[in-house]
């Protein structure tokens, strides 16, 4: 794993941008995987800043989506996609895609999701969070390393942390259908940001700690191409602090 500890959000969400316009750049990214909560909004901020007409022509897949939850409901992530990517990137809608947890048939949803993901080649570049509970995607604590799209519950913990955007907490949806996490280490590329005091626990696990179930974030540790771009705050658990800073300052001038 590459970890790269920046100092605030805003320099995570430049960082982070940079690399997917230069994927765009050179054509190696053409499916982007997008996730929700608000790790990424920086990310979105910046590409929206430099205002890439270029990246109309990929298509997005989203993570993960509330199962129960209107698609009108301000919240549900239809709505929050097409509110932070779609609209702001100026993505092509026709091109978005996002787990169908309003369908009558969950399971087909699930399969089908994982088949347009297939279908458009895969994804190049997989943008995550973490969640307190070390989840990424909603692959909360004990999700298999091999799991595909597929229906889950969400731990008190996480409906917890979401009923930021809700008016209360018990409107927070207690199913979700996610994408797994063999399907988040399919993608060719994936990329963790995390910022705050909050999700140094969770990063620490992830980054450090032992492969397992318990964290779903450790599942990362199989991944050939990951990297993980927290702010100090995010970064204070992390054992290798000093020796991540130095390999990236010393990094070769081809990755710079
Ligand atoms: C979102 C997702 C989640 C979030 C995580 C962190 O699509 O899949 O894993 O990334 O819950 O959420 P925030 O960024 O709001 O702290």
């Amino acid at each position: 794993m590459q970890v790269i500890i920046l100092k605030n959000a805003e320099e995570i969400g430049d960082y982070v941008a940079g690399v997917i316009l230069a994927g765009v750049d050179d054509g190696s990214l053409k499916v982007l995987g997008v996730a929700t909560g608000s790790s990424p909004l920086p990310v979105y901020e910046a590409l929206e800043r430099r205002r890439t007409p270029e990246l109309s022509s990929i298509s997005a897949f989203a993570l993960d989506e509330y199962v129960g939850l209107p698609y009108s409901h301000a919240e549900s992530y239809h709505a929050v996609i097409d509110r932070e990517v779609t609209k702001r990137l100026r993505l092509d809608p026709a091109r978005v895609h996002v787990p169908d947890g309003a369908s009558d048939d969950l399971p087909q949803a699930c399969l089908d999701y994982e088949e347009a993901i297939r279908q458009a080649g895969g994804v190049d570049l997989q943008i995550l969070g973490i969640g307190g509970s070390g989840h990424i995607g909603f692959n909360e604590p004990t999700s298999s390393f091999a799991s595909r799209t597929r229906i889950k519950t969400l731990t008190p913990e996480t409906r917890a942390d979401n009923a930021r955007f809700f008016d209360t907490p018990d409107q927070v949806p207690l199913h979700c259908m996610t994408q797994g996490l063999g399907t988040i280490l399919a993608a060719r590329r994936v990329v963790l940001v995390a910022q705050g005091r909050q999700k140094a626990a969770a990063v620490a696990a992830a980054v450090e700690g032992p492969l397992t179930a318990m964290c779903p974030g450790s599942a990362l540790q199989l991944h050939p191409d990951a990297t993980i771009v927290v702010d100090e705050q995010a970064a204070a658990d992390l054992r290798l602090s000093d020796y991540y800073r130095f390999v990236f300052d010393n990094r070769p001038a081809f990755q710079r």
